[in-house]
């Protein structure tokens, strides 16, 4: 288990006031040489999510101005329409499997991770052909981009790759995409498994599925939210630890400003798996995160009620 940073800071009050002190700033992103370009690093080094001030405050409109092309409503269709097909392809392995006399559940998070990724990837304009390798890419690298100590050894390769497929553009404006996509990733995932569990074993889910997807993701972000932890420096050169628990998509001066489209694809994967499995039987478990409340796995079966 992890320990708890004794700089936790927990208070619903508290953490909302540092949220919107300026005098806090994010940890920073090194920079890197001017000759570098399309590594974890410089990734880190040219997006809004680790700088502060002017800089921010200019790759943070150039973030918005990337997301105002991403329309909710067409996210969640796309979400949804290609969570189906790839619960079709799912679905006839288990058959062929049940008809070779096995039988084995399907682990949904496989969708809940690679979903997302390929609508916002496509949305981004990735080309048909490329979006496969994009998810890979993204997968690949997610884990070091809040933390570059967790990178895994296909993270340079990931960026390298989708700054290949998100380009041509400035750097600032291929890094925003990029960081678009690794923001999405985790985050988004946990939030559509933490909202299937509690579709699958709530009181309040219809059988039916009378219960819209979007209040049982609205249910979810209040209940069993998906990112837990930030950090912040404080004014003495401190870290401080901030529980999110209560502002899952933060607050303040710089919340998440892609929480209409993270509740859209999560709504859109929904729509698509709960009209057509149930939990397999299983014991639930977690990934080992302090900051990420994410399923390590979930093991559902199909109805057939579709
Ligand atoms: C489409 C999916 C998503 C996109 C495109 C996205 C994008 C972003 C971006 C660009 C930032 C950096 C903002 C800045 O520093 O100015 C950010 C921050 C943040 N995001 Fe998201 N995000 C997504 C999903 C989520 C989800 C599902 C959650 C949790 C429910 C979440 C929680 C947060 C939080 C808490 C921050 C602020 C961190 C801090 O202040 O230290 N995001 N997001």
């Amino acid at each position: 288990m992890p320990t708890e940073p004794n700089d936790l800071i927990t208070g619903d009050a508290e953490v909302r006031a540092i949220l919107a002190d300026p005098a806090y700033l994010v940890p920073p992103a090194p920079p890197v040489p001017v000759t570098e370009h399309g590594t974890m690093a410089w990734l880190r080094a040219h997006v809004a999510r680790f700088c502060d001030g002017q800089v921010h405050d200019r790759r943070r409109e150039v973030t918005e101005q990337e997301l105002a092309r991403l329309n909710p409503a067409l996210l969640r269709s796309a979400a949804a329409e290609l969570a189906g097909t790839e619960l079709d392809r799912a679905e006839l392995d288990r058959g062929e499997l049940a008809a070779a006399g096995g039988e084995e559940p399907f682990d949904v998070m496989v969708v809940a991770r690679r979903v997302p990724a390929a609508v916002l990837a496509t949305a981004l304009g990735v080309a048909a052909a490329a979006r496969d390798g994009a998810v890979d890419a993204v997968l690949a690298s997610a884990s070091g981009y809040p933390n570059p100590d967790l990178a895994g050894p296909g993270a340079d390769a990931g960026v390298q790759f989708l700054a290949a497929v998100l380009g041509p553009a400035d750097a600032e404006l291929l890094a925003t995409r990029i960081g678009l996509l690794e923001q999405a990733c985790d985050a988004t995932a946990a939030l559509i498994g933490n909202a299937l569990i509690r579709a699958f074993t709530g009181e309040e889910y219809d059988q039916d599925g009378a219960e819209d997807a979007g209040e049982i993701i609205a249910g979810t972000l209040a209940s069993d939210p998906p990112v837990r932890r930030t950090k912040r420096l404080a004014p003495d050169g401190g870290t401080v630890t901030l529980d999110l628990t209560t502002c899952t998509f933060g607050a303040g001066r710089r919340p998440c400003p892609g929480a209409d489209q993270a509740r859209a694809l999560a709504a859109g994967v929904l729509d698509a798996v709960l009209a057509r499995c149930e939990l397999a039987d299983q014991q639930l478990s977690y990934l080992p995160s302090p900051n990420l409340r994410m399923p390590a796995r979930l093991l559902v079966e199909f109805t057939r009620r579709r």
